[in-house]
């Protein structure tokens, strides 16, 4: 395993790369690693010659300073499980500011309002943070594939949008959740919850289970209302949203239409801890 902190590494190591004619799987995390991200690896090296792992808690797409002064940071244990994957796998795990001026300068983009939906309206600005970093670690590792998780599903959503704004090449793909045996999504964030509350998160997951489940039998005002009841009645849980969306605009209908899919997405707050997840129902 090479670990590089400098771009002008990484430009050297991708240019021969290239040379060889020999292709690039990009999996680009914010550290601390879960088993997650080690299937995105996984993905990755079976589909690519080479294959890098970023570790970088961006700045830019934090809109809250105390989300991100507490999110969980853990290198060591990160190139550990790293090796365990693969010992061929290069990381790139720069400082602040070999990424950024001093201003942290943050593109604007024109995501088709996909980023003013769900988390968008939750978190100023985040997308904008999103599709700035990726397109400067696009621009710097030119990969053939990129690989991101389901759980992002609007994340996948705004990077492939990315992707045709800048015209990049760079295959998108997307990776199932990797779930707990209780069904709560893998999360760096999961780390940050006492062992009562992550087991009680098991909710979030049997409630979009019953959404999926009652989707086609009842009004989603019904399921909602049910959901967030349930969620709510379980101390210091907050359902954030509950909502059910175009798969592909992410945009709410007035009516369900049969050759359109769906997917409803969820946010509780645990403890103040942001958890998201999401299910496809149509
Ligand atoms: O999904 C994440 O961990 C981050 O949003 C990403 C894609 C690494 C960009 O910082």
């Amino acid at each position: 395993m090479q670990l590089y902190t400098l771009k002008s590494q990484v430009e050297t190591s991708v240019q021969k790369t290239i040379r060889l004619e020999k292709t690039i799987g990009l999996v680009p995390t914010m550290g601390s690693l879960h088993q997650g991200h080690l299937s995105l690896l996984k993905r990755a090296v079976e589909s690519c010659d080479i294959v890098w792992a970023t570790i970088f808690v961006n700045p830019t797409q934090f809109n809250n300073k105390n989300d991100l002064k507490n999110y969980p940071k853990n290198i060591k244990n990160d190139l550990e499980l790293i090796l365990k994957i693969s010992k061929n796998i290069n990381v790139f795990s720069p400082e602040i500011s070999e990424m950024y001026d001093s201003e942290l300068k943050t593109e604007t983009f024109d995501f088709q309002n996909l980023d003013k939906e769900l988390e968008g309206k939750y978190r100023n600005n985040h997308f904008n943070g999103v599709g700035t970093i990726v397109s400067k670690l696009f621009e710097l590792f030119k990969p053939n594939k990129a690989f991101f998780g389901e759980k992002d599903f609007q994340q996948t959503r705004i990077i492939n949008r990315l992707i045709k704004i800048k015209n990049y090449s760079t295959e998108l793909v997307i990776c199932p959740t990797v779930r707990e045996q209780n069904g709560l999504a893998l999360s760096s964030r999961n780390a940050l919850l006492s062992t009562i509350n992550k087991e009680k998160a098991a909710v979030i997951y049997n409630k979009l289970i019953y959404c999926k489940e009652n989707f086609e039998k009842t009004s989603f005002k019904n399921i909602y209302n049910n959901c967030k009841e349930e969620i709510n009645s379980i101390s210091h849980f907050e359902l954030e949203y509950l909502e059910l969306v175009n798969n592909e605009s992410l945009e709410k209908e007035q009516k369900i239409d049969a050759n359109n899919s769906y997917r409803i997405f969820i946010c509780v707050l645990v403890n103040g801890v942001r958890l998201i997840d999401n299910i496809l129902v149509k």
